[in-house]
């Protein structure tokens, strides 16, 4: 079969603000570049970002306190040398962003407005209302586009073509027709998002199944602190959509089925803006201990009706229309249910500081590289702070397009490798298998399986026996997967074939999860193990880095965290 190639200096795959900002990055620099994604840009899921982007602007703050507050944050998993970097960047961050046309929410006298979040010692996150995601991606979007950048929107990367040491590009399929192409190029970078879909109650898009991080790790190529998943404590009761931390930011106060603000308990000083892992501990706590609301007890109470109408509708205009759209509760009045949701993926493709994606431990692969929630550089450790997503997204996605430009300009850089009809086999051969299998395993059964059983046993808390039944779980559904049949056998939007490809993923780095946390005997930032409650450094102060073999068996192996600029604490709040 002879299959359109398309050449280019470098190819984005993900069209959030990582990709978005590596391409403007690129394209200024002159490079021919196409950006390939499921999804028309302006419905990636960095739009959803609601509350905030961090950055040290004001006298009083300082780029050592945002930098302390992230390592503390992280649990003192992050790679302190990484930390630094994204903190001394993130003004300029703001700085470029602002000169792009971002309108951001501004004080009386005119300066940006920061607003407090979690686990921080400053206000100082710059937002826009409660749509900072949306807005910044509409502006990075739009300057991309009158640049010149090549959007190649509703295709789906499969592949990546690698040979030995060395990637030159992806094989993707139109999903309006199912054409394949192959996609050359001399530099790829990921930028697809991360794995909290793998769960049942999570903040996620539909489409935002973190193929990507599968796609990696189906050549071999090792996947980073898998199990740290981070629950956001504040989703929507039932559903799970994000209820912005900015709730909590701008006063919002969390309430037990005995009117107890429980905060009190679990963080005196910090109550409700303490970091995300402790907060979704808490509310979680007070569910399994009978102290929830609601029809089914699996909630808690959100109070925001003292911040009063004004200020409700002036900064969290989006996130009352959520609660009325999906609970018919309206915050101005009464207050809202919220339970902890997965939200966001701390481990992902290890990558050094400049986004070059590893080969292993020590060495890179050349051509490939990763950015944003997909790529894991190490910044936020084993918990995330709020606000850092949507500025590590942008730093880095902006830091390795500038990588790329420059590796690009290297004359002994990798030549264009004509690509080999055989490059496209292996999505070929996938696509054909499942379009004429005739199983009678469902798609959205086994999916359904998947999220539920993560949720009960790889969830906000965790055991050696949780982890070990999903461990059987999942070599179940993995066998299972191996006898699906899909109705939908046409070329034209075949969504059917689409999620069976996302499905093969899920269960593909769901393994690396519940393996990373059977191995981890610890607690630390989002990784909570009943059996093992503390956090041990002797032993676990290290970075998780596994393989996947070709009959699925994982193999694990750690690296030092880089430390170097504050010394382990203990973390309290
Ligand atoms: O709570 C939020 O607005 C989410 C922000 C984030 O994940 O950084």
């Amino acid at each position: 079969m002879n299959i359109p190639i398309h050449r280019f200096d470098a190819i984005i795959v993900g069209a959030g603000l990582a990709g978005l900002a590596a391409a403007r990055e690129l394209e200024s620099h002159g490079k021919h570049v196409a950006v390939i994604s499921k999804l028309h840009p302006l419905r990636s899921h960095s739009g959803a970002a609601q509350g905030g982007i961090n950055a040290a602007l004001k006298d009083k703050d300082s780029i050592d306190s945002h930098m302390f507050d992230t390592i503390k944050g992280s649990d003192y998993l992050a790679d302190q040398d990484a930390v630094k970097l994204m903190c001394e960047g993130a003004p300029e961050t703001i700085r470029w962003v602002e000169g792009m046309g971002v309108v951001f929410s501004r004080e009386k006298n005119g300066d940006i407005a920061q607003r407090p979040f979690g686990g921080q010692s400053f206000p100082r996150a710059c937002y826009a209302k409660d749509r900072t995601g949306l807005t910044l991606l509409q502006t990075i979007f739009e300057q991309a586009d009158r640049d010149g950048v090549e959007y190649w929107d509703e295709w789906y990367v499969a592949d990546i073509i690698q040979e030995d040491k060395n990637v030159y590009g992806v094989v993707a399929y139109n999903l309006k027709t199912l054409e394949p192409a192959i996609f050359n190029a001399k530099a790829v970078m990921l930028a697809t998002g991360g794995y909290a879909r793998a769960y049942k109650i999570n903040s996620n898009a539909h489409a935002n199944t973190g193929d990507g991080l599968s796609i990696y790790a189906r050549h071999g190529l090792p996947l980073k602190d898998m199990e740290f998943v981070q629950f956001h404590p504040t989703g929507l009761a039932g559903t799970g959509i994000l209820i912005s931390e900015a709730a909590r930011g701008e006063g919002g106060r969390l309430f037990n089925s005995e009117g107890e603000r429980f905060m009190e308990k679990y963080a005196p000083e910090k109550m409700e803006l303490a970091p995300r892992d402790l907060v979704s501990r808490a509310i979680t706590k007070e569910i399994l201990e009978g102290r929830g609301i609601g029809p089914n007890k699996d909630a808690v109470y959100l109070d925001l009706t003292h911040l009063g109408k004004d200020k409700i509708l002036s900064r969290l205009p989006e996130l009352r229309d959520l609660a009325i759209t999906f609970l018919g509760l309206d915050m101005i009045q009464e207050p809202i249910m919220i339970a902890a949701t997965a939200h966001y993926s701390m481990g992902g493709i290890p990558v050094d500081n400049e986004g070059r994606a590893k080969l292993n431990q020590e060495h890179r692969i050349h051509g490939l590289y990763a950015a944003g929630e997909c790529a894991c550089v190490s910044v936020h450790g084993a918990n995330r702070l709020g606000a850092n997503s949507l500025l590590e997204a942008i730093f880095f996605g902006r830091h390795v397009g500038q990588t790329i430009a420059s590796d690009l300009n290297d004359k002994d850089f990798l030549i264009h490798k004509k690509p080999d009809m055989k490059d496209a086999d292996r999505m070929l051969n996938e696509i054909n298998n499942i379009l004429t299998s005739s199983g009678d395993e469902k798609v959205p059964v086994l999916r359904a399986e998947l999220q539920e059983s993560m949720t009960k046993n790889a969830g906000v808390f965790r055991t050696e026996e949780s982890l070990l039944k999903q461990r059987r779980k999942l070599k179940n559904l993995r066998e299972r997967f191996k006898n699906i049949r899909i109705d939908d056998k046409s070329k034209i939007y075949n969504t059917d074939l689409q999620e069976a490809l996302e499905l093969g993923h899920m269960l593909d780095y769901s393994l690396f999860i519940i393996e990373g946390a059977i191995a981890r005997k610890e607690s630390r930032g989002a990784h909570f193990r009943d059996d093992y409650p503390k956090r041990d450094d002797k032993n676990f102060l290290k970075h998780t880095y596994a393989t996947m073999n070709e009959n699925g068996e994982i193999n694990m192996e750690y690296k030092d965290v880089q430390l170097g600029i504050f010394e382990p604490q203990e973390r309290t709040y």
